[in-house]
């Protein structure tokens, strides 16, 4: 494990269904970068995703899917902790000691948990204590930053409170985390123009076969100006897209080519699909490699849990002992 950073990023990753562009360059890249500058720990959220009530099959499947699709695109073990949550049951004892710190009325006026509710999910007490088992996460690895989406803004404010609360009552133990909000990446669209979300089938996979994410690049929704004539690249989603894999040179090409007209949008879309291609085809590999050697993936959450725990191990014994339960 990188011993040579001083600071400690973490953070954990819903297993709620495959993976698109948007959050590759949305979270992932980011996080991965993250890692040649921090001692990363970065989890897949099993205990948090279990506030769904997911099938088991789904729930296992989903998160050895996000293990596989990580460890493709670049999360390298041996420089990053990565393990599952669940794999490390101290964080619970810590969320109840957190629970005992928490007003009801913080937690119920919590964006998510209301967003949730009316989306039409049960409001059971695992989807009320979400923001607990979060602060929990967070602060049993004396996390000093913690890098998310703007979603999650509130949640990291209930756990600096939390941590404030606790250290009031029992003694400096818990480290204060920051938040490193994303908000330079603008929102990658989808296929029909919005947000690019699984919840809008708008999306293009990462590791669809490439004659999938080929279709899905050709049914992207575009204007009806005819082939001759110039277009407006800034208001293109085919652009968009084309500008998160193209070298600055190529995106200057494909604007004067726009704005020339004569060049349409089969043009960029075959451009895009190109590129694309191009840019995931090293992953892949290691994609199929991970796919296939499923206790190769297992090994690699076994090592990163080992580590997480002994520190967990560490927060909790003190805790423990600062609340008079040791
Ligand atoms: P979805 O909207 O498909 O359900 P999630 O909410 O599970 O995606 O996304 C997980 C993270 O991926 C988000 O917190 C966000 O940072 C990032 N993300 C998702 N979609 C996009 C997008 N279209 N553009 C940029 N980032 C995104
Ligand atoms: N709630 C986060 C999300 O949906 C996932 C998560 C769980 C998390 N525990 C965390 C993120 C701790 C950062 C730190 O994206």
């Amino acid at each position: 494990m990188a011993e040579n950073t001083e600071k400690r990023a973490l953070s954990g990753i819903t297993p709620s269904g495959t993976l698109h562009l948007g959050n590759y360059f949305g979270m992932m890249k980011p996080a991965i970068e993250m890692q040649y500058e921090y001692e990363c720990f970065y989890f897949i959220a099993d205990y948090h995703a279990l506030t769904q009530l997911p099938e088991r099959e789904d729930l296992q499947q989903r998160a050895f899917r996000i293990a596989v699709d990580f460890l493709a695109c670049g999360l390298d073990p041996a420089r990053t902790t990565f393990f599952r949550q669940s794999d490390v049951p101290e964080v619970l004892e810590l969320t109840w000691m957190l629970n005992c710190l928490t007003p009801v009325g913080l937690l119920e006026r919590c964006h998510s948990y209301k967003d949730k509710v009316e989306k039409g999910l049960p409001a059971n007490h695992g989807l009320l204590t979400y923001p607990v088992l979060m602060s929990s996460d967070i602060l049993i690895y004396q996390s000093n930053v913690v890098p998310v989406g703007k979603d999650q803004k509130q949640h990291l404010e209930i756990t600096r409170d939390l941590a404030t609360r606790f250290n009031h009552q029992y003694g400096e133990i818990l480290t204060m985390p920051e938040a490193r909000i994303r908000e330079s990446v603008a929102a990658v669209p989808g296929i029909d123009g919005r947000k690019m979300s699984k919840s809008y089938d708008n999306t293009i996979e990462l590791f669809d076969s490439e004659k999938q994410m080929r279709k899905r690049i050709m049914e992207i929704v575009t204007d009806s100006t005819p082939l001759d004539e110039p277009k407006d690249p800034e208001t293109c989603n085919v652009f968009a897209l084309y500008k998160l894999f193209a070298s600055e040179e190529e995106v200057e090409q494909m604007r004067e080519q726009y704005m020339a007209g004569g060049f349409g949008y089969g043009h960029a879309k075959k451009a895009l699909f190109e590129k694309c291609r191009e840019y995931f085809r090293p992953f892949r590999e290691k994609h199929e490699y991970y796919l296939n050697h499923p206790q190769a993936v297992e090994d690699i959450l076994q090592d990163g849990a080992r580590h997480a725990r002994a520190v967990a191990r560490q927060t909790v014994d003190e805790v423990r002992k600062a609340v008079g339960i040791d």
